[in-house]
């Protein structure tokens, strides 16, 4: 397939270009910059020039693409609106094809909020932490959609051999610091390697008749205390944590925090029953970092 990825040379983008190009795909990747252009070149993808938020550019070729992946983000304060105005751009160029073009939408997990002792599934109310809103809204807008094939994929919490969701704790470990735990010692996370997130993208990219949402978890909800423990033993760290209440958090932070102060389970039934998906890390114990 040819598929054109917005966000190639991110966290996620650069396993799912490497995942793609491996199993024989054409991958395009929408490029801001020179050195991403470099980057995605490195990897065997083509650059094309353009930004989330101006689509005039980009989106006819978009629309030209077997499939489409959105994994850009801002992550600023204009976040919601780049992400509409591609979205919005997208739709409306691939009303003009003859066929629907297959998309793959990315939500997360923070759309879920807090379950506390549930485990969200597809079906699961959706809270979003306020500052992603907008996701929930943009999910459904590409969902229901008849311009576009589209899944929405929520990814648990990522990580990988640099570190990802991990990094706040093992940067605390670089430097003999407390564990910074935000709102609660017993806060569970939803995780997901990297490179096991990025075969989720595949198969559902693969099978354009798997429309509707589809959570991306390995392990439902691992204890942030584990997490801690494990990073301790692994560097010479001793265990120590310093817990932050939510609102020092935010008001440390930004209104972002919210996600990895809450205590959520997330399972991927779904997703392994209809792609046949298995993540080769069922415990983050087994995989580097
Ligand atoms: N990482 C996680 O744990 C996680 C979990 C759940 C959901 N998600 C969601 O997954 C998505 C991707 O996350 P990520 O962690 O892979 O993000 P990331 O590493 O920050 O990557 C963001 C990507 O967006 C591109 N980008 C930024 N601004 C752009 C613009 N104006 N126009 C075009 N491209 C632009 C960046 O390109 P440059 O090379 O130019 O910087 C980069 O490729 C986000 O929506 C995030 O909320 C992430």
């Amino acid at each position: 397939m040819n598929i054109l990825i917005l966000g190639g040379t991110g966290t996620i983008g650069t396993a799912l270009t490497q995942e793609l190009l491996r199993h024989g795909h054409d991958v395009t990747g929408l490029s801001r910059s020179d050195a991403s252009d470099r980057k995605l070149e490195a990897m065997g993808a083509r650059p094309l020039r353009g930004d989330l938020r101006s689509p005039g550019a980009w989106v006819r070729e978009a629309a030209r693409a077997d499939g489409l992946v959105q994994l850009a983000a801002t992550f600023d304060d204009g976040m919601a609106e780049a992400d509409t105005t591609a979205i919005t751009a997208i739709l409306q160029q691939s009303a003009l094809r003859p066929e629907p073009l297959r998309m793959i939408y990315t939500g997360g997990c923070w759309l879920y909020g807090a379950t506390g002792s549930r485990v969200a599934d597809e079906e699961s109310p959706m809270r979003p932490i306020r500052c992603f809103a907008w996701m929930q809204k943009n999910a459904r807008m590409v969902l229901s959609s008849p311009a576009v094939s589209a899944a929405v994929i929520h990814p648990a919490m990522v990580y990988h051999a640099e570190g990802g969701a991990f990094s706040r704790y093992l940067e605390d470990a670089r430097k003999a610091m407390p564990f910074e735990i935000w709102g609660s010692i017993a806060t569970r996370w939803p995780l997901v390697q990297r490179e096991d997130l990025a075969r989720a993208y595949r198969l559902l990219l693969e099978a354009p008749g798997l429309t509707g949402h589809f959570n991306a978890s390995a392990e439902a909800g691992v204890p942030v205390a584990d997490i801690t423990r494990e990073i301790a033993r692994r560097h010479g760290h001793d265990g120590g944590y310093v817990v932050r209440s939510l609102k020092h958090v935010l008001l440390k932070y930004g209104a972002w925090a919210e996600g990895p102060a809450l205590d959520q389970q997330m399972g991927s039934a779904k997703l392994r029953s209809l792609t046949g998906w298995q993540p080769q890390f069922s415990s983050f114990r087994t995989a580097q970092f």
